[in-house]
């Protein structure tokens, strides 16, 4: 369920899963799920586009009887077009894959849509929202990295804020509706001005799995932060 509405839209949160307990991780998912989040968000990383290895498609298909909402995939990877079909295949909902990874872009989120999932791309730091203007027609949604992409923990990029309010901008002129999802740095201290600038998914990584408050506390610090 939402967190909260603006302008009309539902706020969802969305844990990444790259700050759980991968000792315990089937645990940590189900309370995402129990606390009312409607997303949850897996970091695949390949050790190459970012400096940093994670899950493969066993974990989603290992994960997938924890949650019942979207499971969204990140995909941080140099090749995403070879992985599409196994990451579907093991569960996913949703693919995001990087603009900065992709070479035919335009096939790609139209096999993500054949093997019956929603599609997103997601733009680094340095990459601007322009790059988007012949694709954004095509996409389910768009992914602000407000953070350089590989780890949790780091702090919130402030010039997001402009490329959020730019992406919502060039969906309305396109008359066009997607999830502006934001992606680093994400706590219940930023998300006012991250939802005022047109952002409806925030994903948060070491905001919600914390050895400072459980998942619920988390969930309720977001959801005071808009009300
Ligand atoms: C960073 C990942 C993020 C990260 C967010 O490369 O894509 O999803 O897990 O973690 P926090 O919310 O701690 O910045």
């Amino acid at each position: 369920m939402p967190i909260g509405y603006h302008a009309g839209r539902a706020i969802e949160l969305t844990p990444s899963i790259l700050s759980a307990n991968f000792a315990n991780l089937g645990a940590d998912v189900q309370a995402a799920d129990e606390v009312g989040c409607s997303w949850i968000q897996v970091d695949v990383m390949d050790g190459h586009f970012v400096p940093n290895l994670t899950f493969g498609p066993p974990v989603i298909q290992a994960i997938r009887p924890f949650f019942k909402g979207t499971l969204d995939v990140h995909l941080m990877v140099s090749n995403p077009d070879a992985l599409l079909e196994a990451y579907a295949k093991a569960g996913a909902n949703h693919i995001t894959v990087h603009q900065e990874a992709s070479v035919h872009l335009h096939r790609t989120i139209q096999r993500i849509h054949e093997l019956g999932c929603t599609a997103g791309v997601a733009l680094n730091p340095a990459t601007p929202v322009s790059s988007l203007d012949d694709i954004i027609e095509d996409l389910d949604l768009v992914l602000i990295m407000s953070v350089n992409p590989g780890f949790g923990g780091q702090s919130f990029i402030e010039r997001s804020l402009a490329k959020i309010a730019a992406v919502r901008s060039l969906l309305d002129q396109r008359h066009h509706e997607a999830v502006i999802q934001v992606d680093g740095g994400v706590k219940p201290s930023n998300i006012a001005s991250v939802v005022q600038a047109g952002a409806t998914n925030l994903i948060a990584g070491s905001a919600f799995y914390s050895s400072t408050i459980t998942p619920h506390q988390a969930w309720d610090a977001f959801v005071a932060a808009l009300a």
